[in-house]
């Protein structure tokens, strides 16, 4: 008794930061759920106290004493047995109503003004559209603060569960339907979150993560509007000083083929657009991903930090990589099975947010994918290196160190 007391007590002061809680009061929707929550833990607690009490105090007035009397025999009550009956039907009242106008509030159509997410789960990565915008991009989400926004969740593949515990409850995916789930985060200030696949869907799983960042209705349009346009490569020296007649007119067309015919309409030339990514310094320690890098695959520093965009664009170009990933811009990267690359470099993490995005991570990851998250659908490129689930050595045809560092600083100019 007195362990789990001290217990119960010390994890209830213990005051501790938990950024992945489901009960943080940043959207709509949570406070819905929160307030359920608390209702439930209202009257719960009073049914609790009630039923104790009776249970207590006739434990001890009828308990067993030597010399006592035979207790009375009853059978039948209907006065109580009207009262345990009503009584639970009050209380589920108290409990249903609340809770099914919450369901409902939940499952209505989402307000005309939110922005629109499409959500597509893949084993083992998430694909996010923007229709409005006319792109997609993987494994992050930008969000405005204070408009709504609407997903619209379908997969691929098997079924998967998009959830951002801080910001909402989860819903699935689920083959051949459209689930939606909206909310409006109301974060006055910039703010990362982490999200995650919570229906088991297969060896990486527990690999299927994303990032979440809620930023400011201007920074929203910039980054949008920058992510809608297409890769520029070798990236523009200095986006202040270069005038607009520097950037290839491609860019303007790619545009005009990427969006919905609605939002093409206007013929205006797009301005020049600024990568913008979510300020790294307010990104917070548990949205970093820290795993380690497998020690089977490895690649030296110096390698990696040899390797030359320009080379690396000509290597891509020609490899493997392009039946599977697209880059809007590079007309011979027109893949779709893998994550959109267009703008890879603007990301905070790789593989699904399984380790975060820099030259060291990368080179690793395309050496070796299938070494680095088990099941992954990105073979084994590296020359030399085992592919795990072909279970073969790759020989001739595979990537050498230099190749894969070169592609690897390509990737990485894409803001
Ligand atoms: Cu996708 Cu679990």
């Amino acid at each position: 008794m007195v362990i789990a007391v001290t217990l119960l007590v010390l994890a209830a002061c213990s005051g501790g930061d938990y950024p992945n809680s489901t009960f943080l009061p940043t959207t709509d929707n949570n406070r819905d759920a929160t307030d359920l929550w608390n209702r439930m833990m209202f009257w719960g607690t009073i049914v609790f106290v009630i039923v104790e009490a009776i249970l207590l105090y006739t434990i001890i007035k009828y308990r067993r004493r030597p010399g006592g009397p035979e207790p009375e025999h009853v059978h039948g009550n209907t006065l109580m047995e009207i009262t345990w009956t009503l009584a639970p039907a009050l209380i589920l009242v108290f409990i249903a109503v609340p809770t099914v106008r919450t369901i409902f509030r939940s499952q209505a159509a989402a307000p005309a003004n939110a922005v629109q997410i499409e959500v597509i789960g893949h084993q083992w990565w998430w694909e996010f559209r923007y229709p409005e915008y006319g792109f997609t991009t993987a494994n992050e989400i930008y969000m405005p603060h204070g408009r709504p926004v609407n997903f619209a969740l379908r997969t691929a593949d098997v079924l998967h569960s998009f959830w951002i515990p801080a910001l909402a409850g989860k819903r699935d995916l689920i083959s051949n339907r459209t689930n939606y789930l909206w909310f409006t985060p109301d974060s006055t200030g910039e703010a990362a979150f982490n999200g995650s696949c919570n229906e088991y869907c297969g060896a990486s799983h527990a690999n299927m993560k994303f990032r979440a960042f809620t930023v400011s209705a201007e920074d929203f349009d910039t980054w949008a509007r920058h992510q809608a346009a297409n890769a520029i490569f070798p990236p523009p020296v200095d986006t202040a000083a270069a005038p607009a007649t520097v950037r290839p007119a491609s860019n303007a067309i790619g545009m005009a083929q990427a969006v919905p015919a609605a939002q093409a309409a206007p013929t205006t030339v797009q301005a020049p657009t600024t990568p913008w990514q979510f300020p790294r310094e307010k990104v917070p320690p548990h949205v970093l991903p820290q795993t380690p890098i497998p020690a089977s695959v490895s690649i030296a520093d110096a390698a990696i930090a040899a390797g030359d965009a320009q080379r690396g664009f000509t290597t891509y170009s020609r490899s493997a990589c392009i039946g599977c990933h697209k880059i809007r811009g590079n007309p011979s990267s027109m893949g779709i099975l893998g994550p959109d690359l267009t703008h890879v470099g603007s990301r905070f993490t790789i593989a699904s947010g399984l380790f975060p995005n820099d030259a060291k991570h990368l080179a690793h990851w395309i050496k070796n994918a299938r070494a680095m998250k088990p099941g992954s659908l990105m073979q084994t490129l590296g020359k030399g290196e085992h592919d795990p689930i072909m279970n073969i050595t790759v020989q001739a045809g595979g990537l050498t160190d230099e190749q894969i560092a070169d592609i690897t600083a390509y990737l990485l100019s894409l803001k």
